[in-house]
């Protein structure tokens, strides 16, 4: 056991955890969430002494390479992408630890080489079987490696004597079909207990204090509700682009790629009820009543709005369209932005819109759940213009810049009774000394624990995407609104609001 862990307190649940001596193998190491995330996320844990002694990184790609190759592949990736700072004595614990077996994912050689490698990893670091494999791949080959972890019986926890887990990213298939015979094959190879689907928004601080700030308070829940909410706005708005990913996105398009997974997620926890206990099961129960709940618009040419970007201007830079992005297939008609009206059928709900939207080459970055207040009743100032005023809102930025923001109504100085909107702000970064972890940092550790909690199932997965297919088919052949890069999206989506009489906020 780690010296560290003797000296705590296992009752003390503020200090994290470490986990016990393993290897995390991760499939498609040269690719960009490895780089920019994963590998980043493993040096923040070793930098933050969060990774057990024994502790191997296993990479698998393509590639003609040795160990030595990868490690400095990892290196780069450190140094460029690391929350922490980059410090060498940290890195040199973790080089030591770095292996690399080459092959591509129908090469049976490979396989039988990486279970040979795992086994030696028992002897020279003390894994004990314990290993966790992160398919940061293509969805298409999800079910390629996962035969071949079957083959080899690299997923039989019981036969080698360990943990051995499986990361899948997101989007888990492309459609209620596709995720039941996804989530079929995976857990019939893993144990299900052992599967872990990522969704990166649920390991975001700013998501899990929601939960904080709904059930630790007084003050929120008493007005959660009908009663007083007029509307809730999710947005999740990109200034990038498509960032070379031209194969996956256009299959993918923003439906798929976010708004079946992230924003339902967010979706989920402002609506849900209180859990009885925050552990994985109880949080699950609660985020699939409320997944089952949600409903679609009836009309959805009206309360549905798709849009590609063109091109345009963002930062002072001319960026190009999304047809012109490289890889793009010519008259592509995949959306880049998606805006939608749900409803949640509950009695806590009742009538009130969730309005969900995301695009990409939007004018910034910027995610925010914003539960917007019904107007006073009544108001007894004469001079104040009601329209000025507006809504109370409570907004729930998830960055950048984490925090929650209170608008309301306040005198204006002065002899009149004025009223105007202002606001309060909780800023993560002035409240806390504590910087917050980065998503895949927290997460990553929870595999490695084995803590599901922040982890959605299949349950939840499917509920997702029996809201998503219906959208999915009434887009399907249509062509997507054009907006202008740098702008916030198609005027379908001012006009969807203006519906029913409201507007977006401006983040
Ligand atoms: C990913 C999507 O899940 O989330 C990307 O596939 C998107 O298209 C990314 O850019 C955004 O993540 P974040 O954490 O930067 O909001």
């Amino acid at each position: 056991m780690d010296a560290r862990n003797l000296l705590r307190d296992p009752r003390d649940r503020r200090l994290p955890r470490v986990p016990d001596p393993c290897a995390l193998v991760v499939f498609g190491v040269t690719g960009d969430l490895a780089r920019k995330k994963l590998i980043p996320a493993v040096y923040d844990l070793g930098n933050r002494g969060l990774l057990p002694p024994g502790f191997v990184l296993l990479g698998f790609a393509r590639r003609d390479w040795g160990d030595g190759d990868f490690e400095q592949l990892a290196r780069r990736a450190a140094e460029q992408h690391a929350r922490t700072e980059f410090r060498a004595d940290v890195w040199q614990r973790l080089a030591d630890s770095i292996r690399f077996v080459p092959g591509s994912f129908d090469e049976d050689d490979a396989f039988d080489q990486l279970d040979k490698t795992l086994i030696e990893l028992e002897e020279s670091h003390g894994i004990a079987g314990n290993a966790a494999f992160y398919l940061s791949i293509p969805p298409v080959a999800f079910p390629t490696v996962l035969k071949q972890l079957d083959r080899t019986r690299m997923a039989d926890s019981r036969q080698r004597g360990g943990f051995r887990r499986v990361v899948v990213e997101k989007p888990f298939g492309h459609d209620l079909t596709s995720s039941r015979e996804l989530n079929k094959l995976v857990d019939t190879v893993f144990t299900p207990a052992d599967v872990f689907r990522i969704d990166h928004y649920l390991g975001k601080e700013t998501v899990q204090n929601l939960l904080a700030l709904r059930f630790a308070n007084t003050l929120f829940e008493p007005v959660w509700n009908s009663n007083y909410v007029d509307s809730v706005q999710i947005t999740m708005a990109e200034d990038v682009g498509i960032e070379g990913r031209a194969a996956f996105y256009d299959a993918a398009g923003a439906g798929r790629d976010v708004l079946q997974n992230h924003l339902l997620q967010l979706l989920a926890l402002t609506a849900m009820e209180e859990p009885v206990s925050f552990d994985a099961e109880s949080l699950r129960t609660e985020k699939h009543k409320v997944l089952k709940a949600v409903s679609l618009p009836s009309d959805l040419d009206d309360f549905t709005v798709r849009g590609q970007y063109e091109q345009g201007w963002l930062g002072g830079t001319r960026v190009c369209g999304y047809l012109d992005e490289e890889g793009i297939p010519a008259g592509s008609t995949t959306e880049t932005y998606a805006a939608v009206r749900l409803g949640v059928e509950t009695r806590r709900w009742a009538g009130v819109p969730f309005y969900l939207r995301t695009g990409k080459r939007l004018p910034r970055r910027v995610t925010e759940i914003a539960v917007v207040f019904k107007r006073a009743p009544h108001l007894p100032f004469a001079h104040t213009d009601t329209a000025e005023l507006g809504n109370n809102q409570l907004v729930i930025r998830v960055q950048p810049d984490e925090g929650i923001t209170l608008r309301f109504g306040s005198k204006v100085p002065g002899s009149a009774m004025e009223i105007r909107q202002v606001s309060m702000d909780f800023l993560y970064g002035a409240a806390f000394t504590e910087s917050s972890p980065e998503a895949y940092e927290r997460l990553l550790l929870d595999v490695l624990l084995g803590d599901k909690t922040l982890f959605p199932d299949h349950v939840e997965v499917e509920a997702s995407w029996r809201v998503i297919d219906p959208l999915e088919e009434f887009w399907h052949g249509r062509r997507p609104e054009r907006y202008r890069a740098g702008e916030w999206g198609p005027h379908g989506a001012d006009e969807m609001l203006a519906r029913e009489g409201r507007t977006w906020r401006r983040p």
